[in-house]
Formats: C-alpha cells, sequence, structure tokens
C-alpha cells in the first residue's frame, strides 16, 4: 500500500513545488513594478527566497519599487553591489511617498568607486520636501565581496537605518520639526548612472565595461509593515501643503516590535562607534552649507 502511494505523494510533491514557483514568478508582478527597461532585471525564486538582480549599460539602468504602499515599517534587504571599477554608479535602497516638493523619503544610496577606492554610503531623510540630511559612511567591509544586509525601520518616534543588524543611524522625531508621519511611501531598489555627482563629487565618471553591464545581486527583500488602502486617494502633492492627513492602514501582527523600536543602550554605543570610525560626512558638520545656522534637530539628543 506505502509503496503504491509513494508515487502519488512524489507527484504531489512535484506540483506543490511548481505551484510554490509559479506563485514566486508571479509574485514580482503581483509586488513590485518595473523602473526602467525591463529586460536589465532579471529575477528568480526559489520557494518565498526571490532574488533579483539590477543591470546597467549605455542604454538603461533598471530598478523595481513596491506595488504597496506603507505608513511605518521595517524594510530590509541583502546587496551584493557592482564589483571592480564602480565608480559613477549609483545603488539604492529607499522610500519614497513620490515626486512633488512636500514629499517624503528615508533613502540607502550607495556611491561606487575606483578598484580599491572604498564606497560611501550615504543615508538621507526628507519631510515635506525637507531633505539635506545627510550621513554619509564608509563601510566596514567591500560591499561588493558579498551580500550584506541593509535596513530601515520608520516608526512615529525615530527613523533606525543599520548594516548587518548594526544600527548605524538614528534620525529621530521632535514634535517641532518636519518628520515623515503621513505621507505613504513605497520601496525602491535602483542601478543608475550617477556620473555627474556620484564619485569625488562627479569627477570621476563611470567607465563602462563594453558590452558587458555593471550588475547589483538583492536577495532576502522583507517589507513589513503597515499597508495604506492601494485606493486610498494620494496626498495632495500639487498642493504644497506640508500638513497633510495620514490615511487609514492596516498593520501586520507583530508590528509591535518595529513600532515601538527605539535604539537601547547597546544601539547608541554602536551608533557612537559608526560615527567615530565610518562617517564621512555629516550635514550637522557642515558649517559651509548652513551658513545661516544648521538645522533644528542638529545638536539635540
Ligand atoms: C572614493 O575614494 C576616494 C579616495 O579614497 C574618497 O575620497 C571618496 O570618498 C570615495 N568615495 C566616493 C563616493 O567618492
Ligand atoms: C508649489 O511650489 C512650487 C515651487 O516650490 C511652485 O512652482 C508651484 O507653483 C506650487 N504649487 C502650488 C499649487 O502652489
Amino acid at each position: 500500500m506505502a509503496a503504491k502511494q509513494l508515487p502519488l505523494l512524489a507527484a504531489l510533491a512535484v506540483l506543490a513545488v511548481l505551484a510554490a514557483a509559479a506563485a514566486a514568478e508571479y509574485n514580482f508582478d503581483d509586488q513590485f513594478d518595473v523602473i526602467g527597461e525591463r529586460d536589465h532585471i532579471r529575477y528568480k525564486a526559489e520557494g518565498e527566497n526571490q532574488q533579483f538582480a539590477l543591470e546597467l549599460d549605455k542604454v538603461s539602468g533598471s530598478g523595481f519599487k513596491s506595488k504597496a504602499k506603507y505608513l511605518f515599517g521595517e524594510f530590509s534587504v541583502q546587496m551584493r553591489l557592482v564589483d571592480g571599477n564602480s565608480a559613477g554608479t549609483v545603488t539604492s535602497f529607499y522610500l519614497t511617498s513620490g515626486e512633488g516638493s512636500t514629499h517624503d523619503e528615508i533613502d540607502i544610496e550607495f556611491m561606487g568607486n575606483k578598484s580599491g577606492d572604498p564606497y560611501v554610503m550615504n543615508t538621507n531623510v526628507w519631510a515635506s520636501g525637507d531633505g539635506k540630511k545627510e550621513h554619509q559612511f564608509y563601510l566596514w567591509f567591500d560591499p561588493s565581496a558579498d551580500f550584506h544586509t541593509y535596513k530601515i525601520t520608520w516608526n512615529p518616534k525615530n527613523i533606525i537605518f543599520e548594516v548587518d543588524n548594526v544600527p548605524v543611524r538614528t534620525f529621530k522625531k521632535y514634535a517641532d520639526l518636519p518628520y515623515p508621519t503621513s505621507r505613504p511611501m513605497t520601496v525602491h531598489a535602483t542601478l543608475w548612472d550617477g556620473s555627474y555627482w556620484a564619485t569625488r563629487h562627479g569627477d570621476v565618471k563611470i567607465h563602462w565595461r563594453g558590452d558587458d553591464p555593471f550588475v547589483v545581486s538583492y536577495r532576502e527583500y522583507h517589507a513589513t509593515g503597515c499597508v495604506a488602502h492601494p485606493k486610498a486617494p494620494p496626498p495632495p502633492s500639487s498642493s504644497n501643503s506640508t500638513k497633510v492627513e495620514a490615511p487609514p492602514t492596516k498593520c501586520p501582527a507583530g508590528s509591535d516590535a518595529w513600532m515601538d523600536r527605539e535604539l537601547d543602550e547597546e544601539d547608541l554605543k554602536t551608533v557612537a562607534w559608526a560615527e567615530r570610525n565610518c562617517l564621512s560626512y555629516n550635514y550637522c558638520a557642515d558649517g559651509w552649507r548652513f551658513p545661516k545656522g544648521f538645522p533644528g534637530e542638529c545638536g539635540r539628543d
């Protein structure tokens, strides 16, 4: 009897695997919109695990963005950046509420460099169109040699940037200062030619590789956040109003874990360590850029 059932079980198992693969394939278009040229994105799904490769060549860059719009959440991905001479390339993982002069955005961007020179990881926050809040870091490893995890936690109290689960920056909400609280955001991942500004402020341009594209690999994409209803009207970005009402959202089970998260003692130590050892630019120390005084949050606890 058992022998008779085996082939059936095997067939069912094969069907289950095929169904999972089909569902996961479908998943990409279900979850994401393509940015740039579709043929510059390669993706494959192994069960739950999706892998993406973004390509950049002389024709186009590429990217993908979530269809879901989130208002607060935890967003992470593993990335392996362009290797060799990556000068001029910009690789990103960020959240944005859209274009518009009063948009919100939370950025992680990697500016490539010549072989042997370090990548720079830029972090930035925009609230109601108010940006220019960069902290930039050299990483303590070569981000092109292997996959590393980059994570953004965004809740009503603060935004936390983490690299391999090491917090390197927190951007806090202060009641009297702009903070992204009401505009739902989509998650974006892109690779593009930023020659005009990325490497040594644009002095080092992209070095094309003949017909070979630049490639960035992404895997283990996780987005868990409160989701704004897809039919919720977009905030009136044309109105230029800085105050917009948050739309109703649905938060997943277990969201307390990131919704209430603030840095603990240990986390504060790693942020201080990153500031001492890795920080290559801090807007709060750039007096030339803010001759009339630093933004309000600079120097606050
Ligand atoms: C590239 O390398 C140079 C020299 O080490 C460094 O000054 C610069 O910050 C690096 N990164 C970028 C994005 O220019
Ligand atoms: C919004 O602001 C931009 C400049 O920041 C201006 O060009 C535009 O006309 C404004 N729109 C409205 C509706 O006030």
